[in-house]
């Protein structure tokens, strides 16, 4: 099912009225920073890839791209000096376009000045600022650098700091012309972690907003839906209302409708899909959900409950009110002590189902956890009814 796979589905307008933004032309105004929030498979990444970045490229900026989740392993904080010595590089003509690496070990930046790729991270006396400063000089063009996942760099003191770097970079920069010359782009699935970057006085781009990441809609479904139904024989073609809320369904993934649609498809049951969507289980077990579950009932009873609870009540969760605990205690018909639920959270920590802010705020590590909820709560309902 090629048509299935190789589809992508743009959004030139809003790659454009971001762009607008960014450079401080636009209704809202993002040139402190443009930071989007959304959940994680909703198609952020693909957003940037392939409609903000031709948009910034269309208008002569230099887009540098870094996904910090992308490699685990490495601090974040190298992540982001290695993409921009990349971005130098391909200015320079110095990066093998397959292999994506560097072709010579040193470039020359200016007269004093250069750049060693032999090594990994900045060369001595040189500072990320710097470097972005560099970057801009040379090309003679505004930069971009949009950091996906930019939540992650919170989770090092390197990290932490290349933020305060690029804070620094932006300010300085965007001081010598009328338009900026270092627009920023840091997307997030979690909005509470990305939010600490903004709303605390102590981090980097304190004052600046979130923006929610605009979920793919209807007119994506219709187009998908079109897309699709050229390939199938007339008997066998979806309707566009049952896509849109399979896609709902989904939490906006379109991925996972992906992988809905091949099945249904496949055994020649499109008409019947809206019916499917209703009836039968096998349409969920697509990878995505598949994980939740199994990593949710290999959970003790009293760690399922707090997970319940928590998705209930979001930010205002406190673990240990009378309240909470009376609720454990019902839900588990046993009493449950302070040292058991404070055991339990820290087991829920660990495994990276929670993250406690350092505000003592507790949210979900991945924001999807609790639309599997919901799915499975509304799931069960529609199977009740029948
Ligand atoms: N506009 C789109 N059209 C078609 N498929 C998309 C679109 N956006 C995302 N997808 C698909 O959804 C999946 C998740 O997208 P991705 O960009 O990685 O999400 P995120 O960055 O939010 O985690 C990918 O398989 C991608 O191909
Ligand atoms: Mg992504």
């Amino acid at each position: 099912m090629d048509t299935i796979n190789n589809f992508a589905f743009h959004r030139e307008h809003l790659a454009k009225a971001y762009c607008d933004s960014l450079a401080g032309l636009g209704i809202s105004n993002a040139t402190s920073g443009l930071f989007l929030a959304g959940p994680r498979r909703v198609g952020k990444s693909t957003f940037l890839m392939e409609d903000l970045i031709p948009e910034a490229e269309t208008r002569g900026w230099v887009p540098v791209y870094v996904d910090l989740w992308e490699d685990k392993q490495t601090d974040p904080a190298l992540l982001i000096v290695e993409a921009i010595k990349k971005a130098i590089a391909r200015y320079k003509g110095k990066l093998g376009k397959l292999a994506n690496v560097v072709q010579i070990q040193k470039i020359n930046l200016f007269s004093a000045v250069e750049l060693d790729f032999s090594k990994p991270g900045l060369p001595e006396n040189m500072t990320l600022v710097n470097l972005l400063s560099y970057l801009r000089e040379l090309t003679e063009k505004p930069v971009l650098l949009l950091i996906d996942e930019a939540q992650h760099a919170l989770t090092t003191s390197a990290g932490l700091n290349a933020m305060f770097s690029i804070k620094s970079a932006r300010d300085q920069l965007n001081t010598r012309h009328k338009s900026p010359d270092l627009m920023l782009v840091l997307t997030g699935s979690n909005r509470d972690k990305l939010a600490q970057l903004v709303f605390k006085k102590d981090q980097p781009f304190f004052g600046s907003d979130i923006t929610a990441f605009p979920l793919l809609g209807r007119d994506y479904t219709d187009f998908f839906t079109d897309q699709i139904n050229q390939a199938l024989a007339a008997g066998n073609q979806f309707d566009k209302t049952s896509m849109w809320e399979a896609f709902q369904l989904t939490g906006h993934r379109p991925e996972v409708l992906r992988q809905m649609v091949a099945r249904v498809a496949l055994s020649n049951a499109a008409e019947s899909f809206s019916k499917l969507l209703k009836q039968d289980a096998f349409l969920w077990h697509s990878k995505v959900w598949n994980e939740f579950e199994s990593d949710f009932h290999a959970l003790p009873p009293l760690h399922q409950t707090l997970l319940h609870l928590l998705i209930e009540q979001g930010r205002g969760w406190s673990p240990f009110s009378e309240h909470s605990m009376q609720y454990y205690k019902a839900a588990l018909k046993s009493s449950v002590s302070a040292s058991a639920v404070q055991a339990a959270i820290q087991l829920l920590r660990d495994q990276g189902f929670i993250w406690q802010s350092s505000r003592g705020v507790y949210t979900l590590e991945d924001d999807s956890f609790a639309e599997w909820f919901k799915h499975e709560s509304r799931f069960k309902k529609l199977r009740e009814a029948q």
